[in-house]
């Protein structure tokens, strides 16, 4: 097999992190990675709070609408509509409490959905889950089955913005609005879009969640929901606090005492990330994915997915009887990183698991090689 051509190091990016450089980090959409601008501008926001915790705590609420219209304008949004909020996990969990449900209602979900984000809508009502295959050679594809999924009884849809597994466009703006014609309910799940995605925020849903800890630089615990002007009465906080009555979006990201330091630095994120040139990151990040995905391909029994062009991320499917449960994609992920130092996502799938790799910005080529180099010990 002749060798792709391998694209440059970032100028710059690996020295913006502080990552264990004995370790090939390739798995940057699960937990995303702080660049040291970020931390040191929420070490200082730390050092403001102790210095005078009164003052900090007592303008927390304004300085976050302050913030929050900062992150806004970002991602090319009303700040009205937006609400600083935890994780995804925890924005799932706040739509679905804001959609009335009656016996009966169903919920429909995709098998690329998120485990915390699928049992949260598992906890509320009855789910339709439609199997996509991860072979669907496109979002059109995707879309025409879950249109043929749909019943009487699906009141809400809760799809992927981009699949966490198979790194693909589900909810696109079709989709969206095919499903509101029909009168179902859309949550899209942004998780992995602020930072990947120039128009992070799905156009059409009525709600949306996404993490700014992942493609957007920010400090863990740092995430979004946006809800559409028609839902915003009925979105609750789920501790209510001071600002309850102000109704959302306030009263859902004011948690009285807490360390708000991460969603006070997020902007810092989204303006390393202009400076650095978003569409060169982006495009960076992309082409280092596709390498490394092109080498994988040319391994035996492993096979590339098709893939919604220009994302950061790329899947392929791994022979028959690898990582086949839950626990078989879990220990061999971990066995990958124990004997090698590689770190990569491993997902579960009944005849062949898949495994998920990412590029960023502190990645090198030789970190995808690697892994092409020591893969073939664990597929038999
Ligand atoms: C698609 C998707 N949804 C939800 C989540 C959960 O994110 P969090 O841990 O921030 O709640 C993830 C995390 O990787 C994800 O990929």
């Amino acid at each position: 097999m002749t060798q792709p051509p391998a694209p440059p190091v970032f100028p710059g990016g690996p020295g913006l992190f502080a990552l264990d450089p004995a370790i090939a980090h390739l798995n940057h959409g699960s937990y995303g990675a702080v660049p040291l601008p970020v931390r040191q501008a929420q070490e200082a926001l730390r050092d403001r709070a102790h210095a005078d915790p009164d003052s900090f705590f007592n303008g927390a609420a304004d300085r976050l609408a302050a913030t929050r219209t900062r992150v806004a304008a970002h991602l090319h949004t009303d700040p009205d509509g937006l609400s600083f909020i935890t994780n995804a996990t925890e924005g799932a969990n706040l739509a679905l409490d804001a959609i009335p449900l009656a016996d009966g209602d169903e919920i429909l979900v995709t098998d690329h959905g998120y485990g915390t984000v699928v049992d949260a809508a598992a906890r509320r009502a009855p789910l339709n889950t439609v199997a996509l295959d991860p072979r669907l050679p496109d979002e059109d594809a995707v879309r025409e089955t879950v249109l043929a999924a749909l019943t009487p009884r699906t009141k809400v849809a809760l799809l992927d913005h981009v699949s966490s597994p198979t790194a693909r466009l589900i909810a696109t703006p079709r989709l969206i609005a095919d499903l509101s014609a029909r009168g179902v309910t859309t949550v899209v799940d942004g998780a992995h879009t602020p930072g990947m995605l120039d128009r992070p925020i799905a156009p059409g849903a009525d709600f949306w969640f996404g993490n700014l800890h992942k493609w957007a630089y920010a400090p863990a615990g740092t995430a979004l929901l946006h809800v559409a002007p028609s839902h915003r009465t009925r979105v609750r906080a789920q501790s209510p606090s001071w600002e309850d009555h102000h109704g959302f979006p306030r009263a859902v990201e004011f948690r009285a005492t807490v360390d708000y330091t991460g969603w006070l630095a997020a902007p810092e994120g989204l303006d390393l990330l202009e400076r650095l040139d978003a569409e060169k990151v982006r495009a960076h990040n992309s082409a280092l994915a596709a390498y490394g995905a092109e080498l994988l391909a040319g391994l035996p029994g492993v096979e590339l997915l098709p893939h919604t062009p220009g994302l950061p991320l790329r899947a392929l499917l791994l022979p028959p009887g690898i990582a086949e449960t839950r626990d078989q994609a879990v220990a061999l992920r971990e066995e990958i990183a124990a004997r090698h130092r590689i770190r990569v996502l491993i997902w579960p799938r009944p005849g062949g698991g898949g495994i998920r790799i990412c590029g960023q910005i502190y990645n090198r080529p030789e970190e995808y090689e690697r892994l092409v180099a020591v893969l073939p010990e664990f597929l038999g």
